[in-house]
Formats: structure tokens, sequence, C-alpha cells
């Protein structure tokens, strides 16, 4: 023929490319439904464990694949577009001739045993839009095959046991809009590439070894809502820039970093944040006033870092605000009384700074209150009495501060879901009121190092839930008129008491003989 002697390169355009469109069409053509087949029996032979028998009896060569459990066709070709065998409890490995289903659109081992490594012949599969291959045993590095597939939108390969660097060329991924990588072995730096996926919406690298700092360069990614960088090897200062392009992030977690440096004021134009999670990294610098305009967040964690300076008033403008967490950051000053202001509050925890002044009355006003942890700082005064008044409260830790005052005598009866009460190392007098027994979930009862005096309640042998029981060098006392520390007796109900530390209080007298039944007790000193 003519054709044939006519160089390639010289065919009319429409030729050549009839040409390309036929040879295309011939290689597609080989495979078929057989080729499926063929595929999924090899899938089956890799499979080294199947609790539940489904493929054995299921996947038959008797019937259409398309019958078989996980698999469904596509309508129009008749060919294999999902794969999903999700939670079954496989034990196996993925053949190469998966790379084979060329409709596979869905592909999902999520949550099985799967071992070895991704072959690079998945990325053969260029109809896939989902891959998910979280929660398995999965070793060696990902495949950069898995970077070319132009239609992949979601990509978990979370919860397994994958090395190496993450591709630079993951950037190729044109449609993607999640990505999982979390839980796994690895290393390298976060690819600046993966910021230049404008489709983004969430991006989990958690739990790795990633080092390096996050790159300066991102563009505009308006779509990205997630971002989880906690817990791995990563460090310097957070870019600025990154932030002026991030108008949709809603949670953003940097915690159990070496992030160092202050907090970039561009921060704060992420007006869509609810999780803001940047605790256990060295960061430096004040809180500024401008956290205020985070209005939507829920949950703030910025705890262990180097911070200076107080808690900002503006605090009080973070109206849905559930969890506030700035333990060990080097905080000063008072606690602002706008805190009250946010009625939504559900966890305060300031433990461990350098607070001073006192406990605002306005933290009364937080109804939703279940945790206030101010423990280690140098706050003085009363506790408000309204906080006795927070029914929701199971969690009051005060302890290491200069407190001073009474315990109302009806605590028990106003805080009935309390469970820990530890207010040690105060200046706390007055008696311990019985009605402390009424607080029946309590736990945790720290109250040594304070100046209690009186008669140790024998309700407090109504507390069945009680495992810490702790009043060391305080001014207590046993009511018996007899010898005999009669409480002791009463204690005997508390079967999960473990730890009764009573050391340092005028207790004279002889031990009761039931004293026996506090079997599960570890004598502390
Ligand atoms: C699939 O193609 C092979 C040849 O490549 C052929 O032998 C087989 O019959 C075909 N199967 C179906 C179901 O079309
Ligand atoms: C496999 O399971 C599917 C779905 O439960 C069922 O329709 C089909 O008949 C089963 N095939 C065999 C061979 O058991
Ligand atoms: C994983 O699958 C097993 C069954 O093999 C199931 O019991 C377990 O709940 C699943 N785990 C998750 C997190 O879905
Ligand atoms: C499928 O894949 C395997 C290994 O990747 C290969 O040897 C085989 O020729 C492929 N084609 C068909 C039609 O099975
Ligand atoms: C981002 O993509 C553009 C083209 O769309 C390319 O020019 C640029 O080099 C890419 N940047 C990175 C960091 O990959
Ligand atoms: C980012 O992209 C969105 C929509 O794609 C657009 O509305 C917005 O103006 C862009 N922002 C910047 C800073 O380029
Ligand atoms: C963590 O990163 C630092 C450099 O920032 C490096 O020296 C160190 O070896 C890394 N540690 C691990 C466990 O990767
Ligand atoms: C914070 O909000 C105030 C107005 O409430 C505005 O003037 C300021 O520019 C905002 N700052 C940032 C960093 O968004």
């Amino acid at each position: 023929m003519l054709m044939k002697k006519i160089p390639f390169h010289l065919l009319p355009f429409t030729v050549s490319f009839l040409l390309c469109f036929m040879l295309i069409s011939l290689t597609m053509s080989v495979t078929n439904i057989t080729t499926d087949q063929s595929a999924l029996l090899s899938l089956k032979a890799h499979i080294t464990h199947d609790p539940q028998n489904i493929l054995a009896t299921n996947w038959s060569s008797a019937t259409s694949v398309c019958n078989w459990i996980g698999v469904a066709c596509g309508a129009r070709h008749h060919r294999v577009t999902t794969l999903e065998l999700t939670d079954m409890g496989l034990t196996g490995t993925i053949p190469t001739e998966m790379g084979n289903l060329s409709f596979l659109s869905r592909l999902s081992f999520h949550n099985n045993s799967f071992y070895s490594s991704l072959p690079e012949e998945l990325g053969n599969l260029g109809r896939l839009k989902y891959i998910r291959f979280g929660n398995n045993n999965f070793v060696g590095a990902i495949p950069s095959s898995l970077c070319y597939l132009p239609k992949l939108e979601a990509l978990d390969l979370s919860k397994n046991m994958l090395q190496g660097y993450i591709p630079e060329t993951i950037g190729n991924l044109p449609k993607l809009k999640r990505i999982y990588l979390d839980e796994n072995g690895l290393s390298g730096s976060i690819p600046s590439t993966i910021f230049n996926i404008s489709s983004l919406q969430v991006l989990d690298f958690s739990d790795n070894q990633l080092s390096g700092s996050i790159p300066a360069t991102i563009f505009n990614m308006s779509f990205l809502q997630i971002i989880d960088f906690s817990t791995n090897n990563l460090s310097g200062p957070l870019p600025s820039d990154m932030f002026y392009h991030l108008s949709s992030v809603q949670e953003l977690y940097l915690s159990w970093n070496h992030f160092f440096g202050a907090l970039p004021s561009n921060l704060f134009l992420c007006k869509e944040l609810r999780i803001l999670s940047l605790s256990y990294n060295n960061l430096e610098g004040t809180i500024p006033a401008e956290i205020g305009n985070l209005t939507m967040l829920n949950t703030l964690y910025l705890g262990f870092n180097n911070f200076k300076g107080g808690i900002p008033q503006k605090i009080g403008d973070l109206e849905s605000l559930q969890l506030l967490s700035l333990p060990q950051s080097s905080l000063t000053g008072s606690i602002p009384s706008e805190i009250g202001n946010l009625t939504q509050l559900k966890w305060l925890n300031l433990l461990y700074n350098n607070l001073t002044g006192t406990i605002p009355s306005e933290i009364g006003d937080l109804h939703n209150l279940e945790s206030l942890i101010l423990g280690v700082n140098s706050i003085r005064g009363l506790i408000p009495s309204t906080v006795f008044n927070i029914s929701m409260m199971r969690n009051i830790a005060l302890s290491d501060n200069h407190l001073s005052g009474q315990l109302p005598s009806s605590i028990g009866l106003q805080l009935r879901n309390l469970e820990y009460l530890i207010l040690a190392s105060n200046e706390f007098s007055g008696v311990i009121p019985s009605s402390i027994s009424n607080a029946s979930k309590l736990t945790t009862i720290e109250l040594s190092l304070n100046s209690f005096a009186g008669f140790i309640p024998h309700e407090l042998g109504n507390l069945r839930n009680l495992q810490r029981l702790h009043m060391a060098r305080n001014y207590l006392t046993s009511r018996s008129s007899s010898s005999e520390l009669s409480f002791l007796s009463s204690l005997t109900n508390c079967r999960n008491l473990t730890s009764l530390v009573l050391y340092g209080n005028p207790l004279n007298g002889t031990l009761p003989a039931s004293i026996g039944n506090l079997y599960l007790l570890l004598f502390s000193p």
C-alpha cells in the first residue's frame, strides 16, 4: 500500500490521529470481561486467609464476575468498574494482574490484612477515581505510577507500614480531592507540588516521620478544608503566605512537631477555622488579640509551646468555643473575665502556666463546663461560689495554687456529675462536707496539703466508684469516740479504692478489723 511508504510524521494530521486511535482501540479490544475474570481469579489465588470463606464460595467461575460479592460492572461496557472488599478480614497480596482491570473506577480493600508492596501496575488503571487501601499491612514505597491517574479523586493509604518519600509527582493528580497517608512510616519532606492541586479538600499526612518545613509557596487552595500534618518531625516557622491562600480551611492540625517562631498574622485570615491544633511545638511570641477573629472556632489547642504574655481578652469573642486547651505555655497575667462569654465551653485547661490573680466569677456563667483545669499556677482567692452551680461539671482540677476558702456544705448535691475533685496543695480550710457522698460518680478526691480540719465523713463509704482518696497533711480526725478509726470501716465499701493516702493528719486510733477488706489498696506513703 502507498501509505506504508509515507513516513509516519508526514501523514496528514487526521490520518495519523486515526492510526493512533486504531492502535489504542486495538490494545483496548485485547481486554474484555474474561481479562477481568482472570485478574480477579488471580487476586483470589493471592488471598491466603478468608475467615468468612466469601471468596472461596462466591467467587466461582461458573457465574459472571459481575455477580461476585464486592464486584460491580458498568452497564455500557459490561466490565468491572467497582471492587470493594472492605472489613472482610482478608489476608493476602495484590497481584500485578490487578493492573488489567482497565475499567475499574472504585477500588477498596479498606480494613483487611493485605500485606507486601503495592504493584506499580495499579498505575495502569486510568479510570480509577477512588483507591481505599487504608488499615492494612502494606509495606514499601508509594508507587509513583499512582501519581499519573488522571481521574483519581480519593487516595487512602492510611494506617499501613509504607515507607520512603511522598513522590513529588503527586502534584500531577489533577482531580484529587482527598488524600490520606496518615499512620505510616513515610519520611522526607512534604512535596511542594501537593499545594498545586487546586481541587484538594482533605490533606492528611499525620503520624509519619516527615521532616523539613511546610512548603512556602502555596497556591490558591480555595477548596481545602482539612489539613493534618500533626505528629511528624516538621520544623521551621509556619509560613505566613500559606494561610493567605487557605480561605476555606476548617480544620488545621499541626501539633506534635517542632515548629518555631510566632503565630503568623495571616493565620487569623482563616475565618472558617473550626479546629486549630498547634500544641506540642516550640511556638513563641504572644497569643495575639486577632485570635478573636476566628469566631467559628470550636476547638483550640495551643498548649505545650513557649508563648509569652497573657491570655488575650479577645478570646471572649470565640463564642462557639467548646474546648480551650492552653496548658504549659508560659502564660502570665490573670484569666480574663471575658472567658465568661464562652457559653458553649465544655473544657478549659490552663494547667501549668504562670497565671496569677483570681478565678473570675464569670467562669460560673459557663453552664456547659465539664472540665475546669487550672492546676499548677499561682492563682489566689476563693473558688467563685457560682462554679459549684455548674451541674455539668465532671472535673475540677485546681491543685498547686494559692486558693483558699471552704467547700460549700451542699457540694455533693450541687455537683452530682463530679468525677474528679483535685484541690491538693492549696490553702483550703474548713470541713469536708458529708454531702460529697451524693456525687456518686466521684472516682478521685485529692485534698492533700491543705488545712482541712474536722472529721473524715463516714459517708465517703457511699462513693462506690472511688479509686483515689488522698487527704494527707491536713488537720483531719476520726469521729468515733472509741479508739478505733471507724471511718476506715466504711471505706471498705469502696471496692474500687486503690490509693488511700492519709499521712500527716492527727489520726490517733487503732485500725478496725474490717480494714482487711480494702484488699485492692496499694498503701502509699
Ligand atoms: C475475550 O477475548 C479473548 C481473546 O482475547 C476471547 O478468546 C474470549 O472469547 C473473549 N471473551 C469474551 C467474553 O468476549
Ligand atoms: C454471590 O453473592 C451474590 C450476592 O450475595 C449472589 O447474588 C450470588 O448468587 C452469589 N454467587 C454464588 C455462586 O454463590
Ligand atoms: C474491620 O473489619 C473487622 C472485620 O474483619 C471488623 O470487626 C472491624 O470492626 C472493622 N474495623 C473498622 C475500624 O471498621
Ligand atoms: C494481565 O497482567 C499480567 C501481569 O501483569 C500479564 O502477564 C497479562 O498478559 C495481562 N493481560 C491479560 C489479558 O491478562
Ligand atoms: C504548579 O503547576 C503549574 C502548572 O499548572 C506549574 O507551572 C508549576 O511549576 C507547578 N508548581 C509546582 C510547585 O509544582
Ligand atoms: C482563589 O480562587 C477562588 C475560586 O477559584 C477565587 O474566587 C478567589 O478570588 C481566588 N483567590 C485568590 C487570592 O486568588
Ligand atoms: C527530625 O528532623 C531533624 C531535622 O529537622 C533531623 O535532624 C532528625 O534526624 C529527624 N528525626 C527523625 C526521627 O526523622
Ligand atoms: C481582625 O478583625 C478586625 C475587625 O474585627 C480587623 O480590623 C482586623 O484586620 C482583623 N485581623 C485579621 C488578621 O484578620
